[in-house]
């Protein structure tokens, strides 16, 4: 694990460095990522990094090392008052990065967050085809809950999407 790496909330700061961190994930076209036709702009991220900032209970979290992001994660609480004990999040490493404990050093303030905000459960969706973060998610304690069978189209290909959760 790179000795030098921090992980913090994301600032306003960040907004050209994480359009571009994102960029790179968008133009790496990945079969297991939803897919978009253009990366965020960095109006758009700087938007998103405000809403986060509003939001005590979401969090924008990001790697950094030499000022540079190696990674982001991205959680929301779910809106309905039924619901409100639960989150979910997306997460992403630079290619160059992955395979170094990146992703877990950032899935750990994640549960600090979850706690201090008072979750209880932690829900992710994943490409079943994405080998390397169903790993990193069993790894972490995340169970397999369900599985939406065919739900995206990769090409020609119905893959299905596994629903993974965690109690906090
Ligand atoms: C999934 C992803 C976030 C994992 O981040 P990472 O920094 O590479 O993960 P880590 O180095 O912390 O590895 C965590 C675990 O996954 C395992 N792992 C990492 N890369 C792997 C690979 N290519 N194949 C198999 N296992 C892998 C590690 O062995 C480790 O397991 P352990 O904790 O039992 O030793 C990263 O690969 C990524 O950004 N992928 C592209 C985007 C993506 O798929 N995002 C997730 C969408 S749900």
């Amino acid at each position: 694990m790179p000795p030098s790496l921090t992980v913090r909330t994301a600032l306003p700061s960040d907004a050209d460095a994480l359009a571009a961190y994102i960029a790179a994930i968008v133009a790496e076209r990945l079969p297991v990522l939803f897919a978009r036709d253009a990366p965020p702009t960095v109006e758009q991220v700087a938007r998103m990094i405000a809403r986060h900032a509003d939001d005590a209970r979401s969090a924008l979290f990001v790697a950094v090392e030499k000022g540079a992001i190696l990674g982001m994660l991205d959680f929301s609480g779910h809106a309905r008052p039924q619901q409100h004990h639960v989150g979910s999040f997306g997460m992403s490493v630079a290619r160059a990065a992955r395979g170094r404990g990146v992703g877990t050093r950032l899935l750990r303030p994640l549960y600090a967050h979850a706690k201090k905000h008072g979750y209880r459960k932690l829900e992710l969706e994943v490409f079943a085809t994405n080998g390397p973060a169903i790993v990193l998610y069993e790894s972490h304690g995340f169970v397999h809950e369900g599985r939406r069978r065919g739900a995206v189209m990769v090409g020609e290909e119905p893959v299905d999407l596994l629903l993974m959760g965690k109690g906090v």
